[in-house]
């Protein structure tokens, strides 16, 4: 029997995590902004996501107004009891005269189970995180299955400054096209996120990956051991990159020239950045992370 799952995305990735999805054999129904609705055919084991929800509830949009709101509210927490406390995390798209908060303290105060505002930090063990959307058509109410949130990962002991959000470099990583036997190399591997993400999908690939700072390559150790961090492939298959774009930087701060020709080459850049003139860019994808712009950039040699 399939069931109904949520599973929220980075703007800009909601196109390729619906093509993960699919490939792995699940319905998806709904794309809206960073969110697809699912109809899931067993587990969905997903690296591009950002989380995922089972689906409890689901009622129309209310709609702009707190009178549509409140009744929408009332329907749509009608027939659920928790059984556990509860914490809320709301959102929704377009033009509304309320806020996310009124969404979840309504949501919160009907349910006749502890509620705690994620407005005085986080909530305590044992607490069921309820999510809840709006997407112009539909408000849904889904709970977190899993402990965590999906784009918390295990490997994860050590950050950089910069470091990649997980779900983009798994995205980047699957537009790289990496097969069994190739070389992969990443030239400013930080923390290492790109290359740790890249193995997960295909271990039967070799991985290099090497950084300036000598604590990024401490860093990438500690996340993956069996990287060969601090060392550069002649001739790489597949080269995956972050350079830094922490400023508005000219062209040539993209250390692009001293990178070896790969097969395909996809970086995420800043606003600004451009790669050297031996790179053709075949494909962009526009994303919007924590309040910044980027864009994921696959290009290929010459021509
Ligand atoms: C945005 S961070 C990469 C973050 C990484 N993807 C992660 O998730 O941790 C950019 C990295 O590029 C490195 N870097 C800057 N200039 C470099 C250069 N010329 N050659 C190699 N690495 C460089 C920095 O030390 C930094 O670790």
């Amino acid at each position: 029997m399939p069931s109904e799952f949520l599973v929220r995305t980075v703007t800009g990735l909601e196109d390729l995590t619906a093509a993960e999805i699919t490939e792995a054999g699940h319905l998806v129904v709904d794309v809206t902004k960073r969110q697809l609705v699912v109809e899931a055919a067993g587990p969905i084991a997903t690296r591009l996501a950002d989380d995922l929800f089972a689906v409890r509830a689901s009622v129309p949009d209310p709609g702009r107004t707190k009178a549509g709101l409140r009744q929408a509210v009332a329907r749509l927490t009608a027939h659920l009891d928790p059984g556990v406390p509860i914490s809320v995390t709301a959102s929704f798209t377009g033009a509304r005269n309320f806020s996310r908060h009124d969404i979840e303290d309504a949501i919160g105060e009907r349910l006749g189970v502890p509620y705690f505002s994620r407005r005085h930090g986080a909530p305590p063990p044992g607490t069921a995180d309820l999510r809840v959307t709006l997407d112009g058509k539909t408000m849904w109410l889904g709970v977190r299955p899993q402990p965590t949130p999906l784009h918390r990962r295990a490997w994860r002991k050590a950050t950089v400054v910069g470091s990649l959000h997980p779900p983009v470099a798994a995205a980047m990583a699957r537009l790289a096209g990496i097969r069994p036997g190739h070389v992969v190399f990443d030239p400013c591997c930080g923390a290492g996120t790109l290359l740790v993400e890249a193995r997960i999908q295909e271990p039967g690939a070799r991985y290099h990956g090497t950084d300036v700072d000598p604590a990024a390559i401490r860093a990438a150790r500690l996340n993956d051991p069996d990287i060969a961090w601090r060392t550069e492939p002649g001739e790489p298959d597949r080269m995956l990159a972050n350079p830094p774009w922490g400023v508005r930087l000219p062209a040539d701060a993209v250390p692009s020239a001293g990178w070896p020709e790969a097969g395909r080459l996809v970086a995420i850049l800043g606003e600004g950045q451009r790669l050297d003139r031996r790179w053709r860019t075949v494909a962009e994808y526009p994303l919007t992370v924590a309040g910044r712009h980027p864009r994921i950039v696959v290009a290929l040699i010459g021509k």
